[in-house]
Formats: structure tokens, sequence, C-alpha cells
């Protein structure tokens, strides 16, 4: 009797603007396996925190609430979601104001440790933290993308990425996402993004660090297709023919 291959794991790690939500998503779907976007949960239990008058420049404060929020992600690639106790928080976790607190949020090891034990939950397949639907549903494995999945969270990850991009590449495609393509624009996104980068780097709790065993991609001067099809040909690599 043939027996199912193990799920695999794959971590997708690097900092904002280098491609990693579409090329995650991306070869998820390819594959035939989950999808986790571990930035949407820091998003999330920011938003609550601002939602419930939590001051989240004071650590003290945001540890305190860091285990009221329920969150729960959606994983699957075509239709990622998350509810934050039971609303949907997909629109207002890509405000300004929640990306301008993320990094300070994010920084305090009370939320870092409540999520990474999510994430870890919803890896190994358990019902805590993700749609029930998701669980029930036959899986290969998961893609999970963030900034300390290969080094903290997953470290026994199958494959580790970590994607990169020149500053004006990143800034460029961030921009172009949030639709304001004048250079006032994209001066103000770049010093945005290198501003969080610094943050999120600089902490010190699990920071944002290519993991010694991640296979480093240089997105630059790369076409989505062509990061995704380099990754898709990593997973192959390292999986088992059949
Ligand atoms: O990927 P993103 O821009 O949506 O992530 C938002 C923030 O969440 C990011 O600035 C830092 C934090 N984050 C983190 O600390 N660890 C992760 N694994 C993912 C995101």
């Amino acid at each position: 009797m043939q027996t199912a291959p193990a799920p695999v794991i794959v971590a997708i790690d690097g900092p904002s603007g280098t491609g990693k939500s579409s090329t995650s998503k991306a070869v998820a779907a390819e594959l035939g396996l989950r999808y986790l976007d571990t930035g949407a949960q820091y998003r999330a239990i920011t938003w609550w925190m601002l939602s419930n008058g939590i001051d989240v420049a004071d650590p003290t404060a945001v540890a305190a609430a860091a285990g009221k929020p329920v969150i729960v992600s959606g994983t699957d690639p075509a239709r990622s979601t998350i509810m934050v106790d039971g609303a949907d928080a997909a629109g207002p976790i890509r405000t300004q104001e929640v990306t301008a607190a993320v990094s300070a949020v994010s920084a305090v090891a009370e939320v870092r440790g409540r999520i990474t034990e999510l994430q870890r939950s919803i890896a190994a397949g358990t019902a805590e933290g993700t749609d029930p639907a998701d669980v029930a549903a036959p899986s290969r494995g998961i893609v999970v993308e963030g900034r300390d999945i290969g080094t903290t969270v997953l470290p026994d990850a199958d494959l580790k990425v970590f994607l990169t991009a020149s500053p004006e590449a990143r800034a460029a495609r961030r921009s172009g996402e949030l639709r304001g393509k004048d250079s006032a624009d994209l001066a103000t996104t770049r010093a945005a993004l290198l501003k969080r980068d610094a943050a999120d780097s600089g902490r010190k709790a699990s920071p944002l660090k290519k993991a010694d065993d991640a296979v480093e991609v240089d997105t630059t001067e790369l076409t989505l297709e062509q990061v995704v099809e380099c990754v898709v040909t990593l997973v192959r690599e390292q999986q088992p023919a059949g």
C-alpha cells in the first residue's frame, strides 16, 4: 500500500515589496498547498489594538492585551481571509494607520509569542487559528510567508526562501499597489518602507533575518512569473518523485 507523502512546509521570508505575497500565493496555488500570510496576522492584532483604544506606543499595554483578540486566518491561496473576533478584517488591516503601527506592535514579545503559536498550529494542520473548512480539506502542505518563518517559527521547514530586491524596485512595487504613481508618492513610500524594514530588522524579538540554510532570490530584475517558477522548481527538487 502506498502512503501519502508527508506534507511539505515552505517558508518564504523577506522585507516588504519583494513580491512575497504574490509569489507565495501563486506557488501554493500551483502546487496545491495551503497559504498563510503571517503579516496579515500582525496587522490584525494591530488593528484590534487601535480599535480598542490600546496605546500602541506603550509596549506594556500592548503586551497586556496580546492574548485578547481571536484571530482566524483562511489558508486558501485563492481567497485569503482574516477574521478578528468574528469580524472580517481583510480591508481594515491594509490602512495606512495600521501599516504605520504594525512594526511597534509586532516588536512586543508577548505579541510574537501569541502569533507564533497560532502560526505553528496552522502549519501543523490543527484547527486553532484557522478556518475549520480549511482543516477539513485535504492538503499536501503549506506555504508560510513572513519575516521570521525560516529562522524562528518553522526552523525545520522543508524549503526556506529569502526574497530580496533593491529599495527602488520595492518602493516602485509598493507604490504601484497603493496606486500612487508620482515621484512624491514614490519617495514617501520608499522612506516609509525603509523605516519599517529598519524597525523589523533591528528589533530584539525575532528580527527579519535570512536563515543560514535559506535560498536567497534577488527579484529586482525578475518578473513575478520568473520568481514563481524558480520557487516551484526549488520545492519540486526537494520533494521525492511520485
Ligand atoms: O508583510 P506585511 O507588510 O503585511 O507585514 C506587516 C508587518 O508585520 C511587518 O512590518 C512586520 C510584521 N511581521 C513580523 O514581524 N513577522 C512576520 N512573520 C510577518 C510580519
